[in-house]
């Protein structure tokens, strides 16, 4: 896998309009499609539910990321599954018996996710990590695009790489919020291997710019683990 994948989030796209959206994110060579659901109670936003994720499957062959912000996330599963998500991430701070969560998104013949927000330590998914896919950590306080990273949610991927490789494990490590050309260099030190990208991707007038400077800021840095 030619790391970073940059999963453009459609939360910045003009709703309106998703189907420029796709196009947009298509045509610049995004790896995968991030699609943030908010409930209006994990979150205080709400945004759309899985008949999005189904209308979206049938207008793109990328992998559908889908980023649950909801309470009660296991109850949402099947549908998301159904509607054709490719991974399917849910809150560690949401979800009680997360580790059913992620046996029932796999049941579903999907890639299982965990997230945590700032202030949940990587410590708190330690036991979940033979079991999941992919681990989205959290670098803003989820619930709205264009906000600003914080920094200190960079050590929880280094100590994620570093457990990944103790232990032998496989999942992928995501970052999610105020990433873009203007915090890459920061984020590329603790070497995430996919990269969420809203704001800084629809408001970019040159998109393939974009993504080309973030995958550049990956090459020629060393690799600790
Ligand atoms: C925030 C969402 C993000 C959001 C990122 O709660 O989970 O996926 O779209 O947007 P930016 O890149 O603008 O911070
Ligand atoms: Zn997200």
């Amino acid at each position: 896998m030619n790391y970073p994948l940059v999963a453009p989030s459609i939360l910045s796209a003009d709703f309106s309009d998703i189907a420029a959206g796709l196009a947009a994110i298509d045509r610049a060579g995004a790896d995968w499609i991030h699609l943030d659901v908010m409930d209006g109670h994990f979150v205080p936003q709400i945004t759309f539910g899985s008949k999005m994720v189904h209308d979206i499957r049938a207008r793109t062959a990328l992998p559908l990321d889908v980023h649950l912000m909801t309470s009660d996330p296991e109850r949402l599963v099947p549908a998301f599954a159904e509607a054709g998500a490719d991974y399917i991430t849910f809150h560690a701070e949401a979800c009680v018996h997360a580790h059913r969560a992620v046996q029932s998104i796999r049941e579903c013949g999907k890639k299982a996710g965990v997230s945590i927000v700032p202030s949940t330590p990587a410590a708190a998914i330690a036991e979940l990590l033979p079991f999941v896919d992919l681990v989205l950590v959290m670098t803003v306080n989820p619930g709205y695009g264009g906000q600003k990273l914080l920094p200190f949610c960079l050590d929880k991927v280094r100590e994620l790489r570093s457990l990944r490789a103790a232990r032998k494990l496989d999942f992928q490590i995501a970052v999610d919020g105020g990433v873009g050309p203007a915090t890459i260099n920061e984020v590329a030190d603790a070497r995430p291997d996919v990269l969420v990208v809203g704001s800084a991707f629809f408001d970019a007038d040159d998109k393939k710019a974009v993504i080309r400077s973030l995958k550049a800021a990956y090459t020629g840095r060393s690799i600790v683990c």
